[in-house]
């Protein structure tokens, strides 16, 4: 990737993934290792974070969309790839032929998952994923028994795994988290006493594999945390030996020096207070650089200096300043990552625009080049 023909770019260090993961992977203990890397590896790189995460111990993938798993497919990953939700009925037969692991827990879709696969003559691995109490997808907790005897029934599907998902794991005070362990365990129980528990039971996204919050976890489906992130405030100190793996850099494309008084950027809603150099970076909010950035404290790193951004973000460009510091075209700025002793981190700025840090890494835009660094075969 040439960084000289667009001057605003992510480095996404594989080195860092790769160590994340091992650190990971040996805190799960018995438990297998998964990376998370739907969504195009929370913006990191899907294809990339697989090979890395895979040669670094993880034992399988994650992923949201059937369409996330082709593509690593395509790439020849033959790893197992688990679909953390039912998907339309037109991507089933991709599914079956990528021989995908499908989420599944309506009675309906487990009936068309199997007729296809029986049309096919294959036979499809499940996993049921039962709702404890998050309230997006899965069987109710009532009716898990059930689909497990239904999936279980169906010679062209085989149910592989069991699983649940956190609602607030993350939330260290929170009490639902011990009353979802407490609901799967029941149902896990009820799976030994008719000898339907199949290879796989898990319960665990990041902030529970480092919490260590379910012992019945033979999968930890761990995402952010691979990509050295907290998965909140909270869980900052835990994720302290994590190492941030994106970066997101820019140029300075144009310099201006303006009085005292002088509005910058769409509407002019800030005048200096005083006699500034603003700095223009080729980034904007159609990178994912949010538009109201500049009104909560967003600040950029050039020089090892921290600017802030003054007037709105426009849709290619943004405006710093840069007080009175000596700043010239083609000087490296940090959006996220360190600069001398600074940093900036995606938890940071998702303080900033009250979100998470999962949000601004995901937000970060196909149109910037991604740069990869460090993979280690
Ligand atoms: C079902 C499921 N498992 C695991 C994960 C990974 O979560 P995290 O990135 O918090 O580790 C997700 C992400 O949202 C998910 O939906």
């Amino acid at each position: 990737m040439n960084t000289d023909n667009r001057w605003a770019w992510v480095e996404v260090d594989l080195g860092a993934i790769q160590k994340n993961v091992a650190l990971l992977a040996k805190q799960a203990g018995k438990a297998q290792l998964w990376a998370t890397v739907k969504a195009n590896g929370y913006g990191h790189g899907a294809v990339q974070v697989a090979h890395a995460a895979l040669g670094a111990g993880a034992t399988g993938l994650c992923v949201a969309l059937a369409d996330e798993a082709h593509e690593l497919r395509q790439a020849k990953i033959t790893a197992p790839i688990l679909i953390v939700s039912e998907q339309p009925a037109t991507q089933f037969e991709q599914m079956l032929r990528d021989d995908v692991v499908a989420t599944l827990y309506n009675e309906s879709t487990i009936n068309s998952y199997a007729k296809t696969a029986s049309d096919l003559g294959i036979v499809g691995k499940v996993h049921l994923k039962v709702d404890t109490g998050m309230h997006r997808v899965g069987a109710p907790v009532a009716s898990a028994m059930t689909r497990c005897r239904q999936i279980k029934s169906l010679v062209s599907l085989q149910l592989d795994g069991v699983y649940t998902h956190f609602a607030a794991a993350d939330l260290p005070n929170h009490d639902e988290t011990a009353k979802q362990v407490q609901r799967f365990d029941n149902v896990v129980a009820e799976l030994d006493q008719e000898s339907l528990r199949p290879k796989y039971v898990h319960t665990s996204n990041s902030a529970a594999a480092m919490r260590v919050l379910s012992a019945t976890t033979d999968i930890a489906r761990v995402g952010i945390a691979i990509y050295g992130i907290a998965p909140s405030g909270e869980l900052e100190s835990m994720a302290k030996d994590l190492q941030p793996a994106l970066s997101l850099h820019a140029r300075v494309s144009h310099v201006q020096h303006l009085a005292s008084g002088e509005g910058v950027s769409y509407g002019l809603r800030t005048k200096l207070s005083q006699a500034a150099t603003i700095a223009t970076l080729p980034i904007g909010y159609a990178d994912g650089v949010q538009r109201r950035l500049w009104k909560v404290g967003g600040e950029v790193l050039i020089g090892g200096k921290r600017c802030p951004i003054v007037g709105v973000v426009t849709m290619d460009q943004l405006m710093v300043n840069c007080g009175d510091a000596d700043v010239q075209i083609g000087d490296h700025a940090i959006l996220i990552g360190a600069q001398g002793s600074q940093s900036i981190s995606a938890n940071e700025i998702a303080v900033k625009l009250e979100t998470i840090g999962y949000e601004i890494v995901c937000g970060i835009s196909a149109r910037i080049p991604r740069k990869y660094l460090d993979a280690k075969k």
